[in-house]
């Protein structure tokens, strides 16, 4: 397959996300005229090198979930002050999830705002975190709790990257996958990874085109999110090094586990049927998933954590699916929250 170019649509702020192997060595056609300089943000442990074809500054962060922090943007500043780095010039990040939420933190702040390439090298961060102009870092009293929205110019998910991705970043990934069968991408099983990568990026590509900023639409990539982020609030689940002390669960895990939840509490609404919530079970488990709460969840904290979500307005608010699709859904009661949980603490985790 060779490389296939996905347009994200944002007028002035559109950008082309390239997917395929080898897509890396096509980094130079995405940087900005005007750069003459670049700063690459990757971290010691990405197996990853890019050519930008500029005089280029490398910087390498800190590894894991605490390098997520004010404190890596503060330390990426100060390398492109070093790097001379103006507006007109370039950050190119290189790694997962937390290297391009870190540098296009660190891009939207440098100067107001400097260019951002993202070469996306982990599963996840190719059909989800690179993508849609999401930057984010953690403060002790939560996660992604400080960002912007800051578009890149460009975004390579070279699966060739993904070769060398360790097992537990695959099954992080597949979360992700899951959902994405769930917003309309079909068939995700019978294709190949690179066609995979292609229909998850043109679905979410979509969406962010039609709400950049979160107001309504885009409120449907945090399908299975809900329960995800209460588990990482409650300290179950998230990436290892940060503060889930009791972390069973990887993030796509743990979304795992709240699309299937998200399924029971929409067949305990009326909106989905059984064979419905049963899709959701099996293509879990066809991922190799898991599908019920970890061990030490307490309901009241998980409920207490899901009223703090930002989709949240003084109440209970989730993306559920129904007759209409995956939609967000307003003012569902606590008890039933409580009872579709309890369901979900039943079986072992497989
Ligand atoms: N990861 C969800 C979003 O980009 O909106």
């Amino acid at each position: 397959m060779t490389v296939t170019a996905v347009a994200v649509k944002l007028g002035e702020r559109g950008y082309q996300v390239l997917v395929g192997p080898g897509a890396r060595r096509e980094l130079t056609g995405l940087l900005p005229p005007s750069a003459e300089r670049a700063v690459v943000v990757t971290q010691a442990s990405v197996p990853v090198e890019v050519h930008t074809g500029l005089p280029t500054r490398v910087v390498n962060i800190a590894e894991w979930e605490a390098a997520k922090s004010l404190a890596t943007v503060d330390s990426c500043c100060r390398v492109f002050a070093a790097a001379g780095l103006t507006r007109s010039d370039v950050v190119v990040a290189v790694g997962g999830g937390l290297v391009t939420d870190v540098a296009g933190l660190a891009a939207a702040l440098w100067h107001r705002g400097t260019p951002v390439v993202h070469v996306a090298t982990t599963l996840l961060a190719q059909i989800d975190a690179a993508i849609g102009g999401k930057a984010g870092v953690n403060l002790p009293e939560g996660k992604n709790l400080v960002g912007a929205f800051w578009q890149p110019c460009g975004v390579i998910c070279d699966t060739e990257t993904l070769a060398s991705l360790p097992a537990a970043e695959w099954r992080s990934g597949r979360g992700e996958l899951a959902k994405y069968a769930f917003l309309g991408v079909e068939n995700l099983d019978r294709l190949s990874l690179e066609e995979q990568v292609v229909a998850c990026v043109t679905c979410k590509a979509e969406v962010v085109a039609a709400d950049e900023r979160e107001r309504g639409r885009r409120m449907v990539l945090n399908y299975g999110h809900t329960l995800a982020h209460a588990l990482e609030g409650a300290g179950l689940a998230g990436e290892p090094g940060g503060t889930a002390t009791r972390r069973v669960l990887r993030h796509g895990e743990a979304v795992a586990v709240g699309l299937v939840f998200a399924a029971h509490l929409a067949r305990a609404l009326g909106r989905i049927d059984d064979a419905r919530v049963r899709r959701h079970e099996e293509l879990v488990a066809s991922y190799d998933l898991p599908s019920r709460l970890p061990p030490g969840a307490e309901v009241e904290e998980l409920i207490a954590y899901m009223g703090r979500d930002k989709k949240s307005q003084h109440d209970l608010t989730f993306v559920l699916d129904g007759p209409a699709g995956v939609e967000a859904v307003g003012g569902v009661e606590p008890a039933l929250v409580a009872r579709v949980l309890e369901e979900l603490r039943s079986e072992a985790l497989p």
